[in-house]
């Protein structure tokens, strides 16, 4: 049965360290719709033209866009054993959409990991980012600090700095719009018996044993539906 999850929670939760950690150890992809987003702004494409000043305000590029973007993303075969979506859905539209896509394929796992919202501004505005490849800096190493200025990122030499919507008054913006329309998720998904409710407030390494536990044990429990896919 393919391995097929989404990781839910609001900005700064820990979804995208998670996501890392989690497909590398099973091999499978993670899909984060805000990578795929920022390649596009980077590459300065029609799509990027169109999602940088929503992005930068900490709005949501809309229901249509993303929805093609996953659709055309999950039929690739690369999926076949399964994948991890960061950041999608944030919208219940896009949740509905995603179950249909989702028709004939082995059912979701959902992982919803929270945190208090002062712990998520404390993360996010002080994050570094790779200006090259958009990996997060090393654990410690934050915005402002002496180091951050000569540190380079381990997997491509690029330099550190900020995400443009990681100042406090976007943040803050971001977060009521989690609020307003992906918290709602919790309730779409958290009658089904793969919903994972996560505490992301400890150690990543302690997140990510809650997580592997969690996800083993629903996985265990021979989810039903789905072909395999
Ligand atoms: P996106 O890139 O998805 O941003 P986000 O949801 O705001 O999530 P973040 O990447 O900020 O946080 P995260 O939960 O991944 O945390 P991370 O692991 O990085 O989306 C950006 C924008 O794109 C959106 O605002 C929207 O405009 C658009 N968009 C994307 N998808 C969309 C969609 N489906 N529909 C419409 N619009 C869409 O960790 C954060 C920091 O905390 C890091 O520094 C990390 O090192 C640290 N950290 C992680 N875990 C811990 C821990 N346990 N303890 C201490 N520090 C930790």
């Amino acid at each position: 049965m393919a391995l097929n999850l989404i990781f839910l929670g609001p900005p700064g939760a820990g979804k995208g360290t998670q996501a890392d950690r989690f497909a590398q150890a099973k091999g499978i992809p993670k899909i984060s719709t805000g990578d795929i987003l920022r390649g596009a702004v980077a590459a300065g494409s029609e799509l990027g033209l169109r999602a940088k000043a929503i992005m930068d305000a900490g709005n949501l590029v809309s229901d249509e866009i993303m929805i093609g973007i996953v659709k055309e993303r999950l039929d690739r075969p690369d999926v076949s054993a399964g994948f991890i979506l960061d950041g999608f859905p944030r919208t219940v539209a896009q949740a509905e959409a995603l179950d249909g896509i989702m028709a004939g394929r082995s059912p979701l796992i959902i992982v919803d990991i929270q945190v208090p919202d002062a712990e998520l501004v404390r993360r996010l505005t002080s994050r570094l980012i790779c200006r090259g490849c958009g990996a997060n800096a090393p654990e410690g190493l934050l915005a402002g600090s002496p180091e951050a200025a000569s540190a380079r990122c381990g997997k491509c030499g690029g330099e550190f700095g900020q995400r443009a919507d990681d100042n406090e008054t976007v943040v803050l913006e971001r977060l009521k719009v989690y609020q307003r329309n992906t918290k709602p998720l919790v309730d779409y998904y958290q009658s089904r018996p793969s919903f994972c409710a996560i505490d992301g407030a400890q150690a990543p390494a302690q997140v990510a044993a809650k997580i592997e536990a969690a996800v083993d044990a629903a996985a265990a429990a021979g989810l039903p539906g789905g072909t395999g896919r």
